[in-house]
């Protein structure tokens, strides 16, 4: 069974006469509740594959399913609620509101779906990621962890079934990366959701269940394809 799965995916980038093959007809299925990570070498196209299977950016050719619905048949506005509702998104840079409190920040999409927060959820959230004394501040008075942790928080308040990370501890020092990681996953394990995480770092991919290796934006290995 997969939540989500992709068919010959490929992105080309034109800019001026030269076309870039981002990501060349990738075919992939993705086990609901798993941990996959997506590594390769800059410029293998990780970031272009995640975008395309988060809905953030539009295949040249191919498919990706959610459950079965075709992302991309979706108009901007089913697309969007899809994707605040069922995805989350970690970046490297942790894209904070510097106007917003820390807590202010987690509730965002709650917020932006004009639905009712459920407190149980966001405490649990808080507490997993050992947040609860930097709520009230800005996210120019965290540090990089903390700034990070409040964006995973931010990334799951809705519950998403999917979380996508792009090099969520490219910005991290050595230690507060690990412990990123480490929360990552034992969010991702808690809440049953699925983590699809891209890396250049192989001692963070290693701790993935499952690794694909992009080359020249193709697939050129998968750990889980046996
Ligand atoms: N918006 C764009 N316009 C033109 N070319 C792009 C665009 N985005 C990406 N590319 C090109 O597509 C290729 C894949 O880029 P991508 O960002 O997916 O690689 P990556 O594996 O994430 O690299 P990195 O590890 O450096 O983040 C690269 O050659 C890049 O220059
Ligand atoms: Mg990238």
């Amino acid at each position: 069974m997969t939540i989500m799965r992709c068919d010959n995916l490929s992105k080309t980038f034109q800019t001026g006469e030269y076309a870039v093959h981002a990501v060349r007809e990738v075919s992939l299925g993705f086990e609901p509740g798993g941990f996959c990570a997506i590594t390769g070498p800059s410029g293998s196209g990780k970031s272009t594959l995640l975008h395309m299977l988060g809905g953030l950016e539009y295949p040249t050719a191919g498919k990706v399913y959610y459950e079965d619905n075709d992302l991309y048949q979706y108009n901007d506005n089913q697309l969007s609620l899809l994707r605040r509702r069922r995805f989350g998104f970690v970046f490297q840079a942790y894209n904070l509101v510097r106007e917003l409190t820390a807590y202010e920040n987690i509730l965002l999409p709650v917020m932006l779906d004009k639905k009712k927060p459920d407190q149980a959820h966001i405490d649990r959230l808080v507490d997993m990621l050992n947040i609860g004394d930097r709520l009230s501040h800005l996210p120019g008075a965290l540090s990089g962890g903390q700034q990070q942790r409040i964006s995973i928080a931010r990334a799951l308040a809705n519950k998403p079934a999917i979380l996508f990370a792009d090099e969520p501890t490219g910005n991290l020092d050595g230690v507060s990366g690990r412990e990123v990681l480490a929360l990552l996953r034992l969010v991702g394990q808690e809440l049953g959701v699925s983590l699809v995480l891209v890396t250049h770092d192989l001692s963070i991919a290693e701790q993935a269940d499952r690794i694909i290796r992009l080359e020249d934006g193709r697939v050129a290995a998968d750990s889980g394809d046996n």
